[in-house]
């Protein structure tokens, strides 16, 4: 079978969740990771052709993030040989309430793909798989939060976005803000994991600079420890404090909530 969508950051939190359901339906996709057997690398644009030949449609993820100062000129130069690759369809994952990312998707707008953004809030799988799982099994949580609550989203939701974005049409041209419609704090997040899982768990706001240093001791670089420190901090400082109706507007149901994800995730063993 020919490979026609691209999925880039295929194993990634939300790119193998659409991958996958893109390949339940039988379709054929080509992974886009660095360590694929055609591989993608964002740092490396000689990969991209090989990556985009015969592709229709592509779900781009960008690493490490869209609000890097350096991602417009990538996304750019990424759009640039997208069109001249013939692909038709592109459905990016962006953020939102971030001006960088928002530059990024300008580009995106300005070509000649049929393009749908997706402007997701806080993944709630950053407990369960992303960075922080760690702290999670630790038993003390701890963020430059500002007290803010957050409409935290359920990647299975952003991944059936995704695909309907690549598969249907209708969704062109839209942007899609992405959020759950539980309002909850990064404290009473931890709370609801700590009830559904019976674990110890504790809650911590502390600066962003102590975060920072909680990224050296996990092995960030100190450039990237105080990008994503100040990034975190800018996220939760309140502005993404209301839901949104992305998925509603594209799907026509009601998002997943924080319970169902924590019980989820319990079943699944991602806290064993
Ligand atoms: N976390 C949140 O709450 C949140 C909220 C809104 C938006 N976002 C956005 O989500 C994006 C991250 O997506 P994710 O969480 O699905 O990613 P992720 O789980 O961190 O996965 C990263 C994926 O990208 C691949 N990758 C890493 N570096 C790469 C490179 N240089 N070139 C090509 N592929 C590379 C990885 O595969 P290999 O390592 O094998 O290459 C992997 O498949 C960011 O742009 C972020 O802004 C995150």
């Amino acid at each position: 079978m020919k490979p026609e969508i691209l999925v880039i950051g295929a194993t990634g939190k939300t790119g193998k969740r659409v991958a996958r359901r893109l390949e339940a339906r039988g379709l054929a996709v080509r992974h886009g990771t660095r360590g694929s057997g055609i591989p993608f690398d964002w740092e490396a644009p000689a990969t991209w052709a090989a990556a985009l030949e015969g592709m229709t449609s592509a779900y781009v993820t960008y690493m490490p993030d869209l609000a890097v100062p350096s991602a417009q000129d990538v996304i750019a130069g990424f759009v640039k040989a997208a069109e001249g690759a013939g692909l038709k369809r592109l459905v990016l994952l962006s953020q939102r309430n971030e001006p960088r990312a928002q530059a990024c998707e300008q580009i995106v707008k300005a070509s000649a793909l049929e393009w749908t953004i997706l402007q997701p809030s806080w993944f709630m799988q950053n407990f369960s798989e992303g960075g922080f799982l760690e702290s999670v099994l630790e038993g003390e949580v701890s963020a430059p939060d500002s007290g803010a609550k957050e409409p935290w989203v359920d990647l299975d939701d952003v991944a059936d976005v995704a695909v309907a974005a690549l598969l249907e049409d209708g969704h062109t041209g839209q942007v899609y803000e992405i959020t759950g419609s539980d309002l909850l704090t990064f404290e009473e997040a931890v709370a609801r994991i700590a009830d559904v899982t019976g674990r110890a768990l504790t809650y911590k706001t502390i600066t962003p600079k102590a975060f920072e240093e909680t990224l050296v001791a996990a092995g960030f670089g100190e450039t990237d420890a105080e990008f994503v420190a100040t990034l975190v901090s800018e996220i939760l400082d309140g502005k993404n404090a209301s839901p949104s109706d992305g998925l509603q507007r594209a799907l026509g149901r009601q998002p997943r909530s924080f319970l169902e994800f924590a019980q989820a995730a319990h079943s699944a063993g991602c806290w064993q």
